[in-house]
């Protein structure tokens, strides 16, 4: 029998490329344990990831996936087409901030010519940042579907427009991908004020 909002499966979205958003197992585990707290008291999801967050502006970024001392991510280095999973960091004491998924983020290249008045203060060198994890349910936001310029995230198929403040255009997420400003610092990304929503699922 169907259910609703199936995870997708790789090719199913009309998105180029291999899938990436899909998770696996030990990190279907992390994220139902980091839901379970976020969302299960109902309103105290909210409290509790306004405490978890830690992100300062003027921190630097360092990808998901990175290892040892955390190096700066320049703002050349966000490849278009390839949104990248970051954690932010100190760049004086170099303390990743990874104590909580919620802090985790997503940053995507985009066509400098397509910002609009509103977008353009938020972005730097071409690119922009959002909260990396769905607002449906929590899974990463990491694939990007090149012909509609749209954020994917690959467990139930929700789609954002990160050139419409993190809109959703498709899916069961319930609302926007909260966006986080970015400046330069030299060539580095940093940020430049707080996540414009709570990230991640909630309840209300
Ligand atoms: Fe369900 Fe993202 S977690 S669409």
């Amino acid at each position: 029998m169907k259910t609703p909002f199936s995870p997708l499966k790789a090719g199913a979205c009309g998105c180029d490329g291999e899938p990436e958003g899909l998770i696996d197992d030990s990190r279907r585990r992390l994220f139902r344990i980091v839901t379970g707290i976020a969302v299960g008291a109902g309103g105290m999801g909210r409290a509790l990831a306004q405490a978890e967050l830690s992100i300062q502006n003027g921190d630097r970024f360092v990808k998901v996936t990175a290892e040892g001392d955390p190096v700066a991510l320049r703002a050349a280095e966000v490849p278009p087409g390839k949104p990248l999973l970051v954690y932010p960091f100190d760049p004086v004491s170099k303390k990743i901030r990874n104590a909580s998924r919620l802090s985790k983020l997503v940053l995507v290249r985009v066509d400098e010519l397509d910002l609009d008045a509103d977008t353009k203060p938020r972005a730097a060198g071409g690119v922009l940042a959002f909260s990396g994890l769905c607002t449906h349910a929590g899974c990463d936001v990491n694939a990007w579907m090149a012909k509609t310029k749209r954020l994917l995230c690959y467990c139930h198929g929700s789609q954002y427009d990160p050139l419409a403040s993190g809109k959703v255009t498709d899916g069961p997420a319930p609302r926007s991908l909260p966006w986080l400003p970015l400046a330069l610092a030299g060539d580095e990304l940093m940020v430049a004020g707080p996540l414009s929503a709570t990230p991640g699922a909630l309840t209300t």
